[in-house]
């Protein structure tokens, strides 16, 4: 069986808790913190719903060297033989190369290396040059080298072995963007939250046991109770999933009405949505519920560090609307019930600042699900310079 790598995005610990969720009882295997393997066959994976990593690949081998020049010779033997199953016309070829230790230069001139054979063998080829070691996104997706006539080969180095893979998938930047920048309502003030990481939150929330609907004839519901303008709800709508969003704000339901009604029009999709204005702190949620995915209540933006005290306050405000909301939660769900909340930590001189009620928990009623290749506390969203960053904290009602 072929297996599947993934390149993980930017915050490796989130990709890592994103797959774990999804493929609970399939072996993952950390490659460095770039990449990981998944013993499933790559056309098995339905890349368009993960949100932490950006390239699909499927292995095809390992050599047992980090020497460049050795791979090297390798491909120049095995690709001819590889390009006589493409279709005919001219191929594009490109390589990203993760963990060793070249530049994109000797990239370029192997590159070239191996055009001249595959010419030799009697195929026209392009080659997409290498400005660093790896192509991103953009790159794989405009120059079609996840095509039929398109090959982009990985290189991972796995401690002394390299993986070679080809790239069979890559993020849809364009599709995110689009959804992201192009939606009619937005607000800067409420936050936003990229769509990438709206996926991670329901994929945390619903692992594999909440199924989409393309398995079963109802879609499971997922709400988000502090909905805002609906990003959540609208790459859940993608997913398969009915969203049910409610906000404290009368506006934003507005916003989200306007936003799912703009994803469904736009991107020919339908599904089973509901809105609500409601306190997510008091309100009763209409069943059935299979799962919370949100982004809740973040507290006061900030753009540099507040005084001690102002934090204090902002903190424990924060802490006792989200208290009472998990108690809210508690009374209306059963044992197993899962949720994925993003929450606020405050980015300090001395590290991150928790809320206080992620150590009461249990007290709650709930269990906090931890993963082997990424611990709780590592599920942080956060971008250099923010102050107020997003604690992903994965549950299950207890
Ligand atoms: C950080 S924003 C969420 C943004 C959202 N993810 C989006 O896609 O725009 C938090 C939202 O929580 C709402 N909110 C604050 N307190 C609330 C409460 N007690 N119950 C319900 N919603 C609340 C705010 O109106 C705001 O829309």
């Amino acid at each position: 069986m072929q297996k599947s790598l993934f390149i993980l995005g930017r915050q490796s610990t989130l990709a890592f808790a994103e797959l774990e969720s999804l493929y609970p009882d399939i072996t993952l295997t950390p490659i460095g913190t770039s990449a990981a393997i998944i013993d499933t066959n790559p056309t098995e994976v339905n890349f368009k719903r993960i949100g932490g990593s950006v390239k699909l690949a499927a292995v095809l081998t390992e050599l047992p060297t980090i020497d460049w020049n050795k791979i090297v010779d390798y491909v120049s033997t095995a690709l001819p033989e590889h390009v006589t199953y493409l279709p005919e016309g001219k191929l594009k070829l490109g390589f990203s190369v993760y963990g060793l230790n070249i530049t994109a230069a000797t990239i370029n001139k192997s590159a070239l290396q191996i055009k001249k054979i595959i010419k030799q063998s009697g195929r026209s080829i392009r080659i997409v040059p290498n400005s660093e070691q790896t192509l991103n996104s953009a790159q794989v997706l405009h120059n079609q080298l996840t095509s039929p006539l398109g090959l982009e080969l990985i290189f991972v180095r796995n401690g002394d072995k390299t993986i070679i893979a080809q790239t069979i998938a890559e993020q849809d930047i364009e599709s995110y963007a689009a959804r992201d920048q192009k939606r009619p309502m937005r607000d800067a003030r409420v936050g936003m939250l990229p769509p990438k990481l709206a996926q991670i939150i329901v994929n945390l929330a619903v692992g594999s046991k909440v199924q989409s609907k393309k398995d079963q004839p109802t879609s499971s519901v997922v709400l988000d109770p502090f909905c805002g303008t609906g990003v959540v709800l609208q790459e859940a709508g993608l997913m398969g999933f009915a969203p049910y969003g409610t906000d404290l704000d009368e506006r934003m339901v507005r916003y989200s009405r306007d936003n799912i009604n703009w994803l469904q029009q736009n991107w020919s999709i339908t599904f089973d949505w509901h809105l609500e204005v409601g306190d997510a702190t008091s309100l009763q949620w209409r069943k059935p519920l299979d799962a919370i995915a949100c982004e809740t209540y973040l507290g006061r933006p900030f753009s540099s560090l507040p005084d001690q005290d102002t934090l204090t306050e902002v903190m424990s405000d924060v802490n006792l609307i989200l208290k009472r909301f998990l108690q809210n939660v508690a009374r209306q769900t059963d044992s197993g019930f899962p949720l994925c909340i993003a929450v606020p930590a405050w980015k300090t001189p001395a590290g991150f600042k928790h809320l206080k009620l992620l150590d009461s928990l249990e007290v709650l009623g709930y269990t906090r699900q931890s993963f082997v290749h990424a611990s709780a506390e590592e599920l942080i969203y956060f971008r250099e310079g923010q102050i107020v960053a997003r604690e992903l904290v994965v549950l299950k009602r207890s």
